[in-house]
């Protein structure tokens, strides 16, 4: 089957491999000549682990091409993803010039029967609309299909996501359109991956609800953390005994700084924008958004709690990426937290292991540093706020060597509080 994607960030490069790998002829398109350029000189933009060399495998092997040609793509392929992005506008919603850009391209270079996938996450409505406007951009009635094929991959661990899913979400409203669709994935259908089959709006709904329940399960246990501290209780402990329950599940239960990344902040706020222009309060939702910012706000606190004034004191921060395993800093508290210790007069000196790059364009007068050693030399405090593997082993003693104060402020509960103290540390985590 010839496939084509259009748009090569995240979801379409994580996409266009996978299809790649289950043997289908993909051509990746994007509208920037030298991003396209760059992935022909085997560039990949993002950091993903897995998806260079499952990129590179699928082109060496003939099944996977880059090309700036919309018609190029639309022509030759029977399925066309749609993987554009959809950032928000000022008030929460969504940013669909791209989606419908690209909508009316696919529709001027239609040759025949084709299924146009939407897989980029887009408010409830824009597949019927995706619809309307190829139906009406077209020079002359060609059959075609819309379906609605939510991704739920996560950064970091996309490529297993997109091959071992939980489930599939169709929105179709033909038989012909689930076919294919099912043709597409028949790897994960043969494999009895569940498949829900359903229309457009519930298929867009799904993704929304999802990812706000997930932003709704950290914050809950981020709330629970914050009044373990109070009353003397381990938050671990709770997560754990609490998810033994079937019906609450232990996954994302981990207490942090609060969410972040490029899906959790922006969708929970799209479906709350979507809900008031519906006239619908989305209390539950609404709260995680604020509860949310001020989490990360109450890192800073922390911070406050255990250095003292911040005023002309050093802070080293491991980790600024959301979360480990990718570059993406959008929305990442580190971020936030390191702006606000910065208005409070402190100095930064910081180190992620991909992150930096991306950091330097947004952080100003930080010392990016080139392991956690250095970035503690001299520091009040050092806090880690993602929790990237290398962190988990530190050599404490030479952390401590290194730090002017011995105190340890741990974000992410990757160290033990009972070790930290014998080994001289002021040692604060989250919850416990
Ligand atoms: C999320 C969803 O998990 C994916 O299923 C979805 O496809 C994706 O959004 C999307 O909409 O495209 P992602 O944003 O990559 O994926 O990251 P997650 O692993 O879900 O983490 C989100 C945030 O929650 C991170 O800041 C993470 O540190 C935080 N988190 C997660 C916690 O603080 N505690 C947890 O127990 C779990």
């Amino acid at each position: 089957m010839n496939i084509c994607i259009i748009g090569t960030g995240y979801v379409g490069l994580v996409t266009g491999a996978c299809l790649a790998e289950f043997g289908m002829n993909l051509v990746c398109i994007d509208s920037e000549k030298e991003k396209i350029e760059r992935l022909k000189g085997g560039h990949i933009p993002i950091f993903e682990p897995g998806l260079e060399d499952l990129l590179k495998k699928n082109v060496g092997q003939g099944r996977l091409r880059f090309s700036t040609e919309i018609k190029d793509g639309v022509t030759s392929s029977l399925v066309i993803f749609i993987t554009v992005g959809t950032p928000p506008n000022e008030d929460g919603s969504s940013d669909l010039r791209q989606v419908e850009r690209v909508a009316r391209e696919v529709a001027r270079y239609m040759n025949g029967y084709k299924v146009i996938v939407l897989k980029s996450t887009v408010p409830i409505g824009t597949s019927r609309r995706v619809k309307e406007i190829i139906r009406s951009h077209q020079s002359e009635p060609i059959h075609f299909d819309v379906v609605c094929n939510p991704e739920y991959q996560r950064e970091g661990s996309a490529i297993e996501d997109f091959m071992r899913p939980d489930r599939v979400t169709i929105g179709a409203e033909t038989e012909q359109a689930v076919a294919i669709m099912k043709d597409v994935y028949s790897p994960l259908y043969l494999n009895e991956t569940p498949f829900v089959m359903t229309n457009f709006e519930t298929a867009e709904m799904i993704k929304y609800a999802s990812n706000a329940f997930l932003a709704t399960k950290v914050t809950f246990i981020n709330e629970i953390a914050n009044l373990c501290e109070k009353v003397g209780a381990d938050v671990h402990h709770v997560a754990r005994a609490m998810g033994l329950d079937g019906r609450i599940g232990r996954k994302f239960l981990h207490p942090g700084p609060g969410f972040g990344g490029s899906c959790f902040p922006k969708d929970t706020r799209a479906l709350v924008a979507m809900a008031k222009e519906k006239r619908e309060h989305l209390g539950v939702v609404h709260a995680v958004i604020e509860a949310n910012d001020r989490q990360k706000m109450k890192m800073v606190g922390k911070v406050r709690e255990m250095v003292g004034d911040l005023n002309g004191r050093t802070v080293g921060i491991l980790g600024l990426s959301f979360k480990p395993n990718t570059d993406d800093i959008r929305e990442s508290p580190a971020i936030v937290i390191i702006q606000e210790l910065q208005r409070e007069g402190a100095k930064v000196r910081a180190y992620d292991p991909v992150a930096m790059d991306a950091a330097k364009v947004v952080l100003k007068k930080v010392k990016f540093c080139s392991d956690p050693y250095e970035t503690v030399l001299d520091c009040d405090a050092l806090v880690l706020v993602t929790e990237w593997n290398e962190f988990r082993h530190l050599e404490l003693s030479r952390i401590k060597q290194n730090l002017k104060e011995p105190v340890f402020i741990d974000l992410r509960n990757v160290y033990e509080p009972s070790q930290m103290k014998s080994l001289g540390f002021r040692y604060c985590g989250i919850g416990r």
